[in-house]
C-alpha cells in the first residue's frame, strides 16, 4: 500500500453535480461562464439540487421556501449574543449551524423529503446567521430577513440595515454563483465523508465549514486581503512580492490543485473588481492585484484562483475582511448540500487505508518498568 499525499489525482467518487474537465468548470453540464453571465444564484441552487434549471414557477416556489425558512430561532440569536465579540467568524458559523440542528425537530429524519427541506433551511439561514453576528458583535440588534429579496440582496440588507445599491446586489449574486460548487474540493469531501456514515445533514455541513475555514481553502480570500492591507499601496507591491518570492513564501490566492492553466472563475472576479473600482473612482486595490498577478505569474507561472480577486471585490462592496470566508460558505452550502443528497442516494461508507510508517514489533513494557 502506497499513500498518495493529499490524495492528488485520486478519483474518490462519481458525481453528476459539477465537473472540471480540461480546465473548464461546469455545474450539471452548464459552463460556469454562462451561469456567471446569465443565471441568478437561486437558479444555480435549484440546478445543483435538482439537476435542471428551474422554470419560472419552480424558481418562485424555491424562493418562497427560502423566505419561509430564512429567520433563525431566537434561541440561536440569544446564544450568539453570548459568543465573544472577537470570535473567529467561521468558528461562529460552525457553532451556530450546530446549534440550529438542536432546534430542528427533523434534524435526524433521513427521508429524502426532510433532507431537501433541511438543505433549503441551511441555504436560507446561513446568510441570516452571518449578518446577525456581524451586527451583534457591534452591539446592534440583528435585522430580520425580508421576504421577496434574493439571497444576495437580503444578506447585504441584513448586514447594514439599508437597501443595498443594485450594482452591489448584482456583484454579490455573481460572486455567489461563482463559488457555489467545485467538484470534490476539501470541504465538500469532508461533508461527504461525514454523511457517508449516515450521520445527519447538519453534521455534514458543520464538517464542511470546518474544512473551508483553513487558509489553504476558503480562508485564502481573507489572507489575500490581509496581504493587500499589509502592502498598502501600488508603489510597494514590487518590493513586497519580490521579497516573498525570494523567501519562497506562498502568495495567497495563487495556485490550485486541479487548475494548472488558470481558474476559470478568476477572470469574472477580476472584471468585477475593475468595474467596482471604476464605479468607486478608486482603482488602487484592482491595480495592486493585477500587478501582483503580473509578478507571480511572470516569475512562478502560478495563476490566480477564485480567492484572489474576491478579496478586492468584497472590500469594495464594503464588507469586513473576516466575513469573506463566511460569504464563501453562504454560496458553497448549496454545493455541499447537493453533494450530501447525492451521497445519501448512493451511499457507501468512505473508509480509505493508510500506509503505515510507524515502528513495528514493539515489545510491551509494563508501566512500572518504563
Ligand atoms: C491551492 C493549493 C493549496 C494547492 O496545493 P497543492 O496542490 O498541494 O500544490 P503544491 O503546494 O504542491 O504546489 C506545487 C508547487 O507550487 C508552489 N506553490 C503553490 N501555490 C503557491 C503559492 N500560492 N505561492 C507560491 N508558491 C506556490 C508550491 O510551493 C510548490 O512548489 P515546489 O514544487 O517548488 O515545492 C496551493 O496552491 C496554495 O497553498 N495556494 C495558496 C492558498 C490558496 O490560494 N488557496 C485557495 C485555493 S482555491
Amino acid at each position: 500500500m502506497t499513500a498518495t499525499k493529499g490524495l492528488e489525482g485520486i478519483v474518490a467518487t462519481t458525481s453528476s453535480i459539477s465537473s472540471i474537465i480540461d480546465g473548464v468548470l461546469t455545474y450539471r453540464g452548464y459552463n460556469i461562464d454562462d451561469l456567471a453571465e446569465y443565471a441568478t444564484f437561486e437558479e444555480v441552487v435549484y440546478l445543483l439540487w435538482f439537476g435542471n434549471l428551474p422554470n419560472q414557477d419552480e424558481l418562485s416556489e424555491l424562493r418562497e421556501r427560502i423566505d419561509e425558512f430564512a429567520a433563525i430561532p431566537s434561541a440561536v440569536i440569544e446564544q450568539m449574543k453570548l459568543y465573544p465579540s472577537n470570535a473567529n467568524t467561521m468558528a461562529v458559523l460552525r457553532s451556530a449551524i450546530s446549534a440550529l440542528a438542536l432546534y430542528d425537530g427533523t434534524a435526524n429524519d433521513m427521508s429524502r423529503e426532510a433532507n431537501v427541506d433541511k438543505a433549503i433551511k441551511l441555504q436560507a439561514q446561513l446568510p441570516t446567521i452571518i449578518a446577525a453576528f456581524a451586527r451583534i458583535r457591534e452591539g446592534k440588534e440583528p435585522i430580520s430577513p425580508k421576504a421577496g429579496y434574493s439571497i444576495a440582496n437580503n444578506f447585504l440588507y441584513m448586514l447594514s440595515g439599508e437597501e443595498p445599491e443594485n450594482n452591489a446586489v448584482v456583484a454579490m449574486d455573481k460572486a455567489l454563483v461563482l463559488h457555489a460548487d467545485h467538484e470534490l474540493n476539501a470541504s465538500t469531501f469532508a461533508a461527504r465523508v461525514t454523511v457517508a456514515t449516515l450521520s445527519d445533514i447538519y453534521s455534514g455541513v458543520v464538517s464542511a465549514v470546518g474544512a473551508l475555514k483553513g487558509p489553504l481553502h476558503g480562508g485564502a480570500n481573507e489572507a489575500v486581503m490581509r496581504m493587500l492591507e499589509e502592502i498598502g499601496s501600488l508603489n510597494r507591491v514590487d518590493d513586497y512580492i519580490q521579497q516573498k518570492l525570494d523567501n519562497k513564501e506562498k502568495i495567497m490566492g495563487f495556485g490550485h490543485r486541479v487548475y494548472k492553466n488558470g481558474d476559470p472563475r478568476a477572470k469574472h472576479l477580476q472584471k468585477m473588481s475593475r468595474e467596482l473600482g471604476n464605479m468607486k473612482g478608486n482603482l488602487e486595490l484592482y491595480e495592486m492585484s493585477t500587478r501582483i498577478e503580473e509578478l507571480v505569474t511572470g516569475q512562478k507561472g502560478l495563476k490566480p484562483n477564485v480567492d484572489f480577486y474576491s478579496a478586492s471585490v468584497y472590500t469594495m462592496l464594503g464588507i469586513p475582511r473576516d466575513l469573506f470566508t463566511p460569504i464563501f460558505a453562504i454560496s458553497r452550502v448549496s454545493g455541499w448540500t447537493a453533494h450530501i443528497l447525492e451521497q445519501y442516494e448512493n451511499n457507501r461508507i468512505i473508509r480509505p487505508r493508510a500506509e503505515y510508517t510507524g515502528p513495528s514489533s514493539q515489545l510491551f513494557i509494563p508501566i512500572q518498568e518504563r
